[in-house]
């Protein structure tokens, strides 16, 4: 195994130091190291983070292998800046058994890129009937811990509650995906202004604040974990503020582009900007940023969603939601943030490893810790251009924007992932 020494960098943020990774484990972090055998990487002006975390991704494998598959969205995520990314379970078939979340297990240690930890269905078929085996893909050695439906909403309310206490008994999380399916029958985009403006059919706010404002009290009610999916509305960052104040176990979510984009993206009608929840109005934009900052909202997740070339460039209504994430998010956040690395570290790191009990990840660079890490130059602007993207997927919504900070080198366990910027495999 080679050992790396990358000098002059700055840990999290603070002042220039060098860091040793040797043997799979940060060995050593202080001024003036030498080590004859390491290779040398000029950290001067870098920022090391622990790796980054994703809570949010879609791999599409197994089913949609043209749009993503595990090693091709390890690989965007290892170029991302991430150690570790949570696999959304509405492949085909449903990840809604132990055979299905062991299958994307076992592909995400063959890819070897990033730790790929599956979620399980809530619902068999993400039907939203029956409950799906939870406790087998608790059991199962991809040891799942966190449950959703996302792309569907668990919008039973007996049910909902019913997975709830069902997990309670391992400390599982259901991730709820927050949308009263009849308050957005046939919705296009965000219901206001613009929506009323182009004719298209709104997906209001109060569909998702309403399916939040039930659920934080049915897991109050439970003493159960739930985690909220791509929080979208400023009404409901009330309704969690209130719920985490009265001290309800919730935590909660904000993609990228809900950081950044609104709705008036859709006058361009270029469906790359249709996503569910929907891009809202500047005014979420605000409340957003703000309850990440405040820690009402407590992770960055990607909602990495790829769609192949005839699912999204097509016209606006037959499009598929989803946007690719996972190779801009850094850029985004430090684009929305600034360089609050401790923040950036909190919000796309540590806490999501926290809420998905991932150890060895979400842990600051010190001597004896695995070493999952990325390093970043935030100095280096980069201009998105899709058909570089190691996604298989090009919906980006980002494309020839330019974006400030570039990942340099990815480790995982001392292995880097990325080199110089390029995926190492
Ligand atoms: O835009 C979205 N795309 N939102 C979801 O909830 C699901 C996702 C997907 O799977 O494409």
């Amino acid at each position: 195994m080679t050992a790396y020494l990358i000098t002059s960098v700055s840990v999290v943020g603070a002042a220039p130091t060098d860091l040793l990774i040797r043997d799979g484990v940060v060995a050593d972090v202080g001024p003036g190291l030498t080590a004859p055998d390491a290779t040398v990487i000029d950290g001067t002006g870098l920022v090391a983070l622990p790796g980054l975390v994703d809570l949010h991704t879609h791999l599409r494998e197994p089913g949609r292998e043209d749009a993503e598959t595990v090693e091709s969205g390890s690989r965007a995520a290892a170029l991302g800046g991430y150690t570790a990314v949570c696999a959304m379970a509405n492949t085909s078939p449903v990840a809604d058994t132990a055979g299905v979340v062991e299958q994307v297990w076992r592909l995400g240690r063959e890819a070897n890129l990033v730790d790929v930890q599956p979620i399980g269905a809530v619902t068999v078929g993400l039907a939203g009937e029956r409950l799906a085996e939870l406790g087998a893909m608790a059991d199962s050695a991809a040891r799942v811990r966190i449950f959703s439906d996302d792309g569907h909403c668990v919008a039973d309310p007996k049910l909902m509650r019913r997975a709830l206490e069902y997990v309670k008994a391992f400390d599982g999380i259901i991730a709820q995906h927050a949308e009263e399916p009849r308050l957005t029958e046939g919705a296009q985009m965000h219901e206001g202004e613009v929506s009323t403006r182009l004719g298209l059919i709104g997906w209001p706010a109060v569909a998702e604040e309403a399916i939040i404002a039930r659920d934080v009290l049915l897991a109050e009610h439970v003493g159960s974990r739930l985690h909220v999916c791509h929080v979208s509305t400023a009404g409901s960052v009330e309704v969690l503020r209130q719920a985490k104040a009265r001290g309800v176990r919730v935590t909660a979510e904000v993609t990228p582009h809900h950081l950044l984009l609104t709705d008036v993206k859709a006058e361009t009608y270029d469906p790359v900007f249709k996503v569910n929840p929907p891009l809202r109005t500047a005014a979420d934009v605000t409340a957003l940023r703000a309850a990440l900052a405040d820690g009402v909202i407590d992770v960055i997740a990607t909602d990495h969603a790829p769609h192949a070339v005839e699912d999204k460039e097509c016209e606006w209504a037959y499009a598929r939601p989803g946007m690719l994430g996972l190779e801009t998010a850094l850029s985004i956040a430090l684009d929305v943030l600034g360089p609050q690395w401790d923040l950036i570290a909190e919000r796309m790191s540590r806490t999501p490893a926290r809420i998905a009990g991932l150890t060895g990840h979400g842990v600051d660079p010190a001597p004896g810790v695995p070493a999952n890490l990325t390093v970043i130059d935030p100095a280096a602007r980069r201009t998105i251009e899709p058909a570089e993207l190691a996604s298989r997927s090009r919906n980006t919504p980002y494309a020839r924007m330019t974006l400030p900070g570039r990942i340099v080198a990815t480790f995982l366990r001392g292995e880097p992932t990325v080199l110089d910027g390029k995926a190492t495999k």
